[in-house]
């Protein structure tokens, strides 16, 4: 059988599930610092929850979620984001009508049908940290506050903040006018796919990254020139509230990101050096996205981080990963009778809360040794027949190689001594 897991999967070995823990740890514990709490939504959807929500004309609804049928003829999607289904979750509730804002995160895997490459997956994980109920400019410096902070608390520290704002409906009506009259006559110079976008969506055809997009787009309208009086007003304030913290951004014209929702602030953080998928994190506002998933009329604002990219952006910046908690002692026996009590032992130092594992597979004393060197432990208890005979239990530290006699009721204090625990 040469089963292998799917194309664009990963299986997280026990030698790397140490680096995660951290990543998360300090996730969360940044988060809960800024008041957010977890939050857990399903892993699959009702399929209109992402065309609603993400946007039928987007990337991600035409080309890259996995949906299918169930059972009773329902069409379901695996989620390729958080954002719809916490503006679900918060609508369906009715979580809008406590005391706002709502500030929620979540950590867990999200599904896209995209070209497997370094940094893209299939299957990935985000981090996510949605805030609802309030417009306040102060809500779009914290959350990208937030954002940086997590990636620094991890010890990153080469990366870039990429800020811009994408308006309301009613700015991006002038501008995508101005942008079509911009593409009209290029149109032939385009992609296929930004030469469906012209009609459908030509915002999307702003951070196109083919390159004879990229090259006809030169010379093209900015959409922050065309931002309504309140529209600009909001961005200054973001500004200056990020000024006041000290959190170094800069503006990006392109950027426009890859979902429907957003409105006014948008935002993402790009680490140089790890491919060609240098967004490790990505968000902004999105005013309209509760009301379009038929919620009242409640804003939103948030962003994800892309937690594969971000372990690939540490290791490239050298930080250092914290190592799994390794075994802290090893039960040694010989012969059936010892292999009672060794399994006694296991039991009772496990419970003492005492990192402890012993051979499963009837290895010899000498290859049991070879097996505590290499489990890394540091120390043995050994229990043959000499022991058993005279109550006591052998205690073998494996760093000075000392070994002496422990009387069998003060086996687990002694340990713990010398353990420090
Ligand atoms: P996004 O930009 O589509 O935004 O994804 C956020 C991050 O997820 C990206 O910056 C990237 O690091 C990671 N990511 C995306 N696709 C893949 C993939 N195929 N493989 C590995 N990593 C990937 C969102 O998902 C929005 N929901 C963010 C948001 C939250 N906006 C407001 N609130």
């Amino acid at each position: 059988m040469d089963i292998t897991g799917p194309r664009g999967t990963y299986d997280i070995l026990p030698d790397k599930v140490g680096k995660w823990h951290r990543l998360e740890r300090v996730m969360r514990q940044t988060a809960e610092l800024y008041g957010y709490q977890e939050v857990r939504t399903p892993l699959f959807e009702h399929t209109e929850l992402f065309a609603r929500g993400v946007g039928d004309t987007t990337d991600i609804v035409q080309k890259e979620m996995y949906t299918f049928q169930d059972k009773g003829g329902r069409s379901l999607t695996l989620r390729p984001e958080g954002t719809a289904p916490c503006a679900r979750a918060f609508i369906q509730h009715r979580v809008y009508s406590q005391p706002q804002p709502t500030k929620w995160y979540y950590i867990g895997p999200m599904f896209r049908y995209d070209r497997p490459q370094a940094g893209r997956y299939r299957q990935f994980h985000q981090f996510g940290a949605e805030t609802f109920g309030s417009r306040s400019p102060a809500v779009d410096a914290e959350i990208i506050t937030l954002m940086v902070d997590i990636v620094t608390r991890l010890g990153l520290r080469d990366y870039e903040v990429h800020l811009n704002s994408v308006g309301c409906g009613r700015c991006r009506l002038e501008y995508r006018r101005k942008l079509a009259e911009f593409l009209q006559p290029l149109q032939a110079e385009l992609c296929d796919d930004c030469r469906k976008r012209v009609d459908i969506n030509p915002l999307r055809i702003i951070d196109c990254k083919e390159r004879r997009c990229q090259e006809v787009l030169t010379g093209l309208p900015v959409l922050r020139d065309y931002l309504c009086a309140e529209c600009a007003g909001h961005f200054a304030a973001v500004r200056r509230y990020l000024d006041q913290y000290a959190i170094a951004y800069v503006l990006d014209d392109r950027l426009v990101r890859g979902l429907d929702y957003y409105t006014n602030t948008a935002f993402e953080l790009h680490v140089a050096g790890i491919g060609a998928q240098s967004a490790v994190g990505g968000g902004g506002r999105y005013d309209g996205l509760v009301a379009a998933c038929g919620g009242p009329d409640v804003p939103g604002i948030g962003f994800a981080i892309g937690m594969e990219r971000l372990l690939l952006a540490l290791e490239e910046n050298l930080v250092e990963a914290v190592l799994p908690e390794g075994l802290e002692v090893f039960v040694a026996y010989t012969g059936e009778e010892c292999e009672v009590v060794a399994h006694q032992v296991l039991r009772e130092l496990r419970q003492a809360g005492i990192r402890t594992d012993r051979d499963y597979m009837g290895r010899s004393l000498k290859a049991q040794m070879k097996q505590a060197d290499r489990l890394q432990v540091a120390l043995v208890v050994l229990i043959g027949e000499e022991e058993m005979k005279k109550s006591f239990y052998t205690l073998r530290d494996m760093d000075t190689k000392a070994q002496y006699q422990i009387e069998q009721a003060m086996l687990v204090t002694e340990i713990k001594r010398i353990l420090g625990k």
